[in-house]
């Protein structure tokens, strides 16, 4: 993985980028001297090189066994219990999965809304279908999930019957704490366990990703690869020329400075989608705090070219770009020959998809940045496990070193709480 951000120092020069660096590796080394604020929930720094065999290899059988038993497997959590992994299922997985009955499990997702017709829709699925439940929530009190557990685990106890399902249904919640924890332990469902010192969003390298991931036949092993040796080239490198986190904690804060408040992720490669969600919430919940913080918005291209596109290039001059580039495609699909060329696409015979797919987001690049748009780039190779568990520590600690910058704590979500509190006192919870 590599970060390029010649296209915005029209806006921030290196000089000026060179000039605060200090404010940037100071932040970097507070998050890994882990003495600044949340600094009980830095067990992400250190979690993806104490990783043991075991630990991978119960991931792994529990994953293998959920596979061999379900057409479909439902992943039930929402944020950071949720995003992670669909970040990297959808990355990697074939982009029509589910028409393809041979890549089974698929896997589904619950406990993110309240959507009765959604729910309905599920269950009409599984009515036809062999599954299996991971349920995963840290706290294991938060509503959205519970509410669909409890609804998705009637139907699985009526569908396979009580003993059954209990070999179906796997729970990911706290070691000690909370309902789900206690339901697990009563109905005795094979548990794993969210380490106290990782926060929801920062846990994706934890069992909260990693069996789902493994669940829908990717390597977690590679994942792990590719964020411990992100771990060592960050920790190695302290300093602002040689640390691409740094380099984009400090980048963006440059540029919030002079009023750009809002970062627009995008990617050319739509298999990004949720991964560009991932960001999202990592970016939002740690950053927005005390009337401060970028808000991170997202945005697939070709796409959102022909919607949003008009809005970056023309619009209020309030964001900044950065671009989740992927250099080579797995698969090559060729242009055919038309004689006749009424199309008039002939002159694109001989070129790649891939390539015409760069061309336009170096011509988008050309374009937003005469509009006054500021383009960083992320650039991984390819998109796999590794690069993928690269990009997640990547972002797991440029999003610390810019909460640090900006004087927040970068691992509670206070504001998260209101819109619970409101919705308790309004349906009568007892308590409220
Ligand atoms: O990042 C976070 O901490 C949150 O987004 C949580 O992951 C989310 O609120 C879900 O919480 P829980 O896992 O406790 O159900």
């Amino acid at each position: 993985m590599k970060i390029t951000f010649n296209d915005a120092l029209f806006a921030v020069s290196m000089d000026e980028l060179r000039g605060h660096a200090a404010l940037g590796e100071a932040a970097f080394q507070t998050a890994v001297q882990k003495n600044g604020r949340g600094n009980d929930f830095l067990g992400w720094i250190d979690l993806p090189a104490e990783i043991s065999d075991d630990d991978m290899k119960s991931v792994e059988a529990c994953a293998s066994a959920m596979a061999a038993q379900s057409d479909v497997v439902v992943v039930i959590g929402i944020g950071g219990s949720y995003l992670g992994a669909r970040a990297v299922i959808e990355a990697l997985q074939h982009s029509f999965r589910p028409m393809l009955p041979q890549q089974k499990p698929t896997i589904l997702y619950a406990g993110n809304s309240m959507s009765e017709d959604y729910l309905h829709d599920l269950l009409d699925v599984l009515d036809k279908k062999d599954y299996s439940l991971v349920v995963i929530s840290k706290s294991g009190t938060t509503t959205e999930p519970a509410l669909a557990f409890r609804i998705l685990k009637q139907h699985c106890e009526q569908k396979y019957g009580l003993d059954n399902a209990r070999k179906r249904i796997v729970a990911v919640t706290d070691r000690a704490r909370g309902a789900l924890k206690t339901l697990a332990t009563e109905e005795g469902y094979p548990t794993f366990v969210i380490p106290d010192d990782v926060g929801g969003r920062y846990s994706v390298l934890t069992p909260v990703g990693l069996l789902p991931i493994a669940a829908a036949g990717f390597s977690v092993r590679k994942l792990v690869e590719g964020a411990v040796a992100m771990r060592q080239r960050l920790l190695d490198a302290p300093h602002f020329d040689d640390n691409p986190a740094i380099q984009y904690a400090l980048i963006r804060y440059m540029l919030y400075n002079q009023g750009l408040k809002l970062e627009m992720m995008t990617s050319f490669e739509p298999k990004l989608f949720y991964f560009i969600e991932w960001f999202k919430q990592l970016f939002g919940e740690s950053e927005g705090k005390d009337h401060k913080g970028i808000f991170p918005a997202g945005a697939i291209f070709s796409t959102d070219l022909h919607s949003l596109g008009q809005y970056i290039q023309e619009g209020t001059r309030q964001l900044f770009e950065t671009v989740l580039t992927v250099e080579n495609a797995h698969y090559k699909v060729a242009i055919p020959a038309d004689e006749k060329n009424t199309d008039g696409l002939n002159y694109l015979q001989h070129r790649s998809i891939n390539e015409i797919n760069h061309i336009a987001q170096q011509g988008t690049c050309m374009a937003h940045v005469d509009g006054g748009v500021p383009n960083i780039q992320v650039v991984i190779p390819e998109i796999n496990e590794f690069y993928l568990g690269e990009l997640i520590y990547f972002f797991e600690m440029s999003c610390a070193i810019s909460g640090y910058m900006l004087e927040v704590n970068p691992f509670d979500q206070p504001g998260v709480e209101a819109y619970k509190r409101n919705m308790f006192k309004l349906l009568g919870k007892p308590g409220f």
